[in-house]
């Protein structure tokens, strides 16, 4: 089955997602692999199956994952994305419920895999700079926290369960 590879990723973490994709994937039947912006009308007419992924800004997917989403009419679509936040399933669920409501109805979500990733350590910054705020300690704390256990990841668990996905989608 012929298939396409997009994602969007500020940092890399989302990259390191879309490249472990492609190697669970039978390389002979990739039609295109890249940023959304990368992808042209004739790859997505000739692809059957998108695996699109994406980072997660303010609770949803980056505004050109959303618009390639609109494009997928008719297609089989994997959703994977990592997000700063999320222990729970939950938190993740929310984010997807978003995401989803860009793909067609049309379109058929064959699979989605969400984890945490790592981010920048200007935002772990901000966060001690709080601590100082009597109001703001608490939550501050929660949020340095949050980016130490982010740090590292995607880890290797958080690939192989993603191939696992991959794989449970085929
Ligand atoms: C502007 C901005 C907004 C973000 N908003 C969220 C958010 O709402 N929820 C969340 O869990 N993570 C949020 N994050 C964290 C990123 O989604 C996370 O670090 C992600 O793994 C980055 O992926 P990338 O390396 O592929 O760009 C945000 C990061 C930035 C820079």
């Amino acid at each position: 089955m012929k298939y396409l590879i997009t994602y969007a990723s500020a940092t890399g973490n989302t990259q390191m997602l879309a490249q472990a994709v492609r190697d669970a994937l039978p390389p002979g039947d990739l039609v295109n692999f890249g940023s959304t912006m990368m992808i042209g009308p004739h790859d997505i007419v000739e692809a059957k199956r998108a695996y699109v992924g994406f980072w997660t800004n303010r609770g949803t997917c980056p505004d050109a994952v959303a618009e390639f989403l609109q494009r997928l009419a008719g297609k089989e679509v994997f959703l994977f994305g990592t997000a700063g936040f999320g222990e729970s399933q939950d938190y993740f669920d929310g984010i997807l419920a978003r995401v989803r409501e860009h793909v067609p109805n049309s379109a058929r979500i064959v699979g989605e895999f969400m984890c945490q990733g790592s981010m920048p350590s200007g935002v772990r910054e901000r966060y001690e700079r709080m601590l100082d705020d009597p109001d703001q300690e608490t939550r501050a704390r929660f949020l340095i926290e949050n980016f130490d256990r982010a740090s590292s990841h995607p880890d290797e668990t958080d690939l192989e369960n993603l191939k696992q996905a991959i794989e449970r989608a085929r």
